[in-house]
């Protein structure tokens, strides 16, 4: 019988497994949505664990030290901008390896962000999806509010979705 997935705050510890877990996802589950030059552009600017992020407390990952599957979390500052609106969080850094992929790892993480974003007053969450994750993101309660290009520095524009969900 198969243990449940242990989801868990991340530390600074985790920057490594952190980094290579986007890193061994990305490319494999994005390639299908977007032109190969564009990931290739993208991705370096994508992979890296951010430190901040990581230490913040409302970032989570699934699996056990040194054996992580899965990542995400939230802020309460807009990515890109650091904007702050009251009951609002950002959900950040979503990954789950693709040999884990559609065991509801990803949802486990959504949740344990949802559960703790209440609890502090969020009543809305928004995210930036990537085109591949839109119908996870839709699944989990997102609507689209609109196409969005992400500027990634070096002039990388990443197409993604921006969406909206009520906690
Ligand atoms: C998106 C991602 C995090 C999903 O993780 P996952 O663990 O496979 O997702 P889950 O198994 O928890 O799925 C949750 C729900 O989303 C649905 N879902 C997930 N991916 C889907 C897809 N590609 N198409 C349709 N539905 C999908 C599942 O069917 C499930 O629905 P249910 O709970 O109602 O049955 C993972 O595919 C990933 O890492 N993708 C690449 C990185 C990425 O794009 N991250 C998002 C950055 S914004």
């Amino acid at each position: 019988m198969s243990r449940p997935i242990a989801i868990r705050r991340s530390g600074p510890d985790d920057g490594a497994a952190v980094t290579a877990l986007p890193a061994a996802t990305y490319p494999i589950l994005m390639a299908p949505a977007y032109e190969t030059a564009t990931l290739s552009r993208a991705l370096p600017l994508m992979v890296r664990a951010n430190p901040v992020l990581l230490a913040s407390g409302s970032f989570h990952v699934a699996g056990v030290p040194g054996q992580i599957v899965g990542c995400g979390g939230w802020t309460p500052e807009r990515p890109g901008t650091g904007e702050v609106e009251p009951g609002l969080g950002h959900i950040r850094h979503f990954a789950v390896h693709p040999a884990s992929g559609g065991c509801g790892i990803g949802r486990a993480l959504f949740e344990a962000c949802r559960e703790q974003a209440r609890a502090r007053g969020v009543e809305a969450f928004e995210c930036y999806a990537s085109l591949n994750a839109e119908p996870f993101y839709r699944a989990l309660g997102f609507t689209k509010l609109a196409p969005r290009d992400i500027a990634m520095g070096d002039g990388v524009q990443f197409p993604a979705v921006w969406m909206q969900c009520r906690l």
